[in-house]
């Protein structure tokens, strides 16, 4: 026997704030055939000055818990991936701990900026493994709106905001490939590329600072290291990818998921795609697309899915996982 972690609820949720890229025309030497072609992106959503990532987490949090048939006590620990916590410190884990009403268990963010969730779902895979949590709430979240520069138009017309949230609970699988949950996982960073997307301000400067990035570097790294890391952690699942029913990538760029779709021997139509309506939600981004996929009645009980994402660090990775 083997013990997994199985996807037992998701929800997500997006602030009611929609902006299209046209919006973006009347202040900025930019146009919405540029972002389209470039990036795929057509529209995001913004929080309005009533929402944070706490905010938006607890809601995602409160619809992967109703589609579970769960309480929040249920829940043995919260990992929750975001580079924009509400504060320095505390962990917008625990805020959204005390907004569930959760009086037990343990809370923790993870920053690894838009591969966070992939390295939430690694370390809460580790936690129930290992046997320190039966249930752990994984959480993607992010306010990016916060720390954009509204006159750099090669960043600001890509990010967006929202949450998504998945259950994953510790069951019994036989150890092999047909198991449900998670089969296996790889994470990677390498800071020599941390100048290539950036937020220039922290403790150090007293700011909270804004994205700074060089995305046609980043550009060229991802499609590479995406390919990569995924085909890794398909070999140590050990399967191909004729096996594999989903990708669902990181939401950066359509050309970056068609890119590496295409160097996995994967069809587009075999792709959960929200970046024209979400844009970039970083950390948010793949679990705001496994729970649109799942509403939308293409992910199945049952499917194979390949989760894939890269961002500042650069800090890369994939997950291998039976829905
Ligand atoms: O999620 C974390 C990881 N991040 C990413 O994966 C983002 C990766 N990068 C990208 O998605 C793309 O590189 C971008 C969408 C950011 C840019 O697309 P690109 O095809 O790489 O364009 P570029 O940066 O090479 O810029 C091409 C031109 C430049 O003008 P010049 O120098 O050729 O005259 C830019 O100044 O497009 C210009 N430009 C714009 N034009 C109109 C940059 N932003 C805009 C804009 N509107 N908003």
């Amino acid at each position: 026997m083997t013990l997994r972690a199985v996807v037992r609820g998701v929800g997500h949720h997006l602030p009611a704030r929609v902006v299209e890229n046209a919006e973006f025309e009347a202040t900025l030497d930019t146009s919405d055939e540029w972002i389209r072609s470039r990036s795929g992106i057509e529209r995001r959503h913004f929080a309005t000055e009533d929402d944070t990532t706490s905010s938006m987490a607890t809601v995602a949090a409160q619809a992967a818990l109703a589609d579970a048939g769960l309480q929040p006590d249920d829940i043995d620990a919260i990992v929750l991936a975001t580079s924009t916590a509400d504060l320095t410190f505390p962990s917008a884990a625990t805020m959204v701990q005390d907004k569930l009403g959760m009086t037990g268990g343990f809370a923790f963010d993870v920053q690894a900026v838009c591969a966070g969730f992939v390295y939430a779902l690694s370390n809460a895979n580790a936690l129930i493994v290992s046997g320190q949590a039966k249930r752990v709430m994984v959480i993607g979240a992010e306010t990016f709106s916060k720390i954009m520069d509204w006159t750099d138009r090669s960043t600001c017309v890509l990010f967006g905001d929202g949450a998504g949230a998945l259950v994953l609970e510790a069951r019994e699988g036989d150890g092999t490939a047909a198991d449900r949950g998670i089969l296996a996982t790889d994470l990677n960073s390498d800071g020599r590329h941390r100048d290539l997307l950036y937020v220039d301000g922290g403790v150090s400067t007293g700011t909270s600072g804004y994205l700074r990035m060089q995305g046609n570097q980043v550009f060229r790294h991802a499609v590479e290291k995406l390919a990569a890391t995924a085909e890794t952690a398909m070999e140590r699942a050990g399967v191909t990818a004729d096996d594999v029913d989903w990708i669902v990538p990181h939401q950066a760029n359509i050309r970056i998921i068609q890119g590496t779709a295409k160097k996995m021997g994967i069809a587009m139509d075999r792709v959960v795609v929200t970046v024209q309506d979400h844009g970039n939600t970083s950390a948010a981004s793949i679990p705001l697309a496994l729970s649109v996929g799942r509403a939308s009645g293409q992910i199945k009980d049952g499917d194979l899915i390949v989760t894939e994402a890269i961002g500042g660090g650069l800090a890369w990775g994939a997950v291998v996982l039976r829905w």
